[in-house]
């Protein structure tokens, strides 16, 4: 075998699992990779929770290089059935229970059997097929908070310390990636992203559910004074970076991703209403949410380094906003789909309200 046969077999997905695919980031990441890599192969399995919708992939229903399965990463049989069907030889897990808000107040059991517990049966899966690269989508909320004025980023060699149940049962799965990689040389790579905007992102999210609400013509919450800081990317620049690691990522790393976009939510919350014509007054502000982070911010300079950078960097933020507002205003069948389900979307918060007489049960 030549250097360079040996470089492709380690390197070209030729058939991808792409666990929760169904979702936001896991959706973009499908639809760029099909029409970037007409030859790629791609398994999309989903346990469909609220937040899974195939109304994302209608437009890719027939392609014969895309597949649907629906399946739970928990279920580790499945998935090695999966995965020795349809010859499998790279995996990228974007699998996982995302709201912040519902891990708090919601309870936070499916927070760690997916993001936790999931991940692990996948490093299993992984192992026992003898995959040559796994890329698990992890999230830069597992470094905990930095004040506002702190001057220091998130770099991959900042300790682990999440501030709520989403982002600790993140860094649970993040820590299996790291141990199987240590005691079973498990080719898997993490990633640590900032937050993401752009199309097909479901409306319990800031940017998304601030639209669907003043499309609705109703007021939107802004969380205390609207001053937490975030870094903000846009979702086609983060599906890129996790290509290229899918191919160039070195096996055990970690790579932080983002677009050095520091913007606080009132900021965020004054450019949607400037883009749909609202004023001020559209604003509520509501009590804080329990351990609310300050402030994120990435230093993404080692994915840089493997050359990689935003389309979308700072200064075309405002641009991409405005493309995002305009996708939503242009997919009124998308929308009007979700907006079916949003008796489904706010059931957790109807269960959590009847629970409050019985805190025990509010664990579940
Ligand atoms: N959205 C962001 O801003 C952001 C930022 C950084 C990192 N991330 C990470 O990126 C990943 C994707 O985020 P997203 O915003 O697209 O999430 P999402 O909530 O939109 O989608 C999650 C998908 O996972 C599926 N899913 C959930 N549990 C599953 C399970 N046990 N088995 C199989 N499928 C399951 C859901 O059905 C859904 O399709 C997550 O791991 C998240 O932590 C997100």
């Amino acid at each position: 075998m030549t250097k360079n046969e040996v470089k492709n077999s380690k390197n070209e997905p030729t058939n991808l699992l792409v666990c929760g695919g169904a979702g936001f980031i896991g959706s973009n990441f499908i639809h760029y990779m099909l029409e970037k890599y007409p030859d790629l192969k791609i398994v999309n399995y989903d346990k469909l929770t609220y937040a899974g919708n195939l109304g994302n992939h209608k437009h890719i229903e027939n392609n014969p290089n895309y597949k649907f399965v629906q399946g739970d990463i928990v279920d580790l049989e499945k998935l090695n059935q999966v995965i020795q069907e349809n010859n499998i030889t790279h995996v990228i897990n974007f699998a996982a229970e995302t709201h912040v808000d519902r891990s708090i107040h919601g309870g936070s059991k499916d927070f760690v059997l997916s993001n936790t517990l999931g991940v692990q049966m996948i490093l299993d899966a992984v192992r026992f097929n003898n995959l040559e690269k796994f890329v698990n989508v992890s999230t830069d909320e597992v470094y905990g908070a930095l004040e506002l004025e702190d001057e220091r980023m998130f770099t991959e060699d900042t300790p682990i310390m999440p501030n709520m149940p989403y982002a600790a049962a993140k860094a649970g799965g993040d820590l299996m990636c790291h141990a199987y990689f240590v005691t079973h040389k498990t080719p898997v790579i993490v990633t640590h992203c900032s937050n993401n905007y752009g199309p097909y992102q479901f409306p319990e999210k800031l940017i998304p559910f601030f639209i669907f609400k003043l499309l609705k013509g109703e007021k939107i919450p802004v969380y205390g004074d609207g001053l937490n800081v975030r870094d903000w990317i846009y979702v086609r620049d983060h599906v890129k970076a996790l290509d290229l690691l899918l191919r160039e990522g070195i096996p055990g790393e970690v790579y932080n991703i983002g677009s050095n976009n520091e913007r606080n939510n009132l900021e965020i919350t004054k450019m949607i209403l400037k883009i749909l014509g609202k004023g001020e007054e559209m604003i509520e502000y509501v009590t804080d949410r329990p351990g609310h982070d300050r402030r994120y911010a990435i230093d993404a300079s080692k994915i840089m380094a493997l050359g990689w950078k935003p389309d979308y960097p700072r200064e075309k933020f405002e641009q991409g906003l405005r493309e995002t507002v305009e996708w939503y205003l242009n997919n009124k069948e998308w929308v009007g789909d979700l907006w079916k389900k949003k008796d489904e979307m706010n059931k957790w918060m109807e269960d959590y309200v009847k629970k409050t007489d019985k805190p025990q049960e509010r664990a579940k």
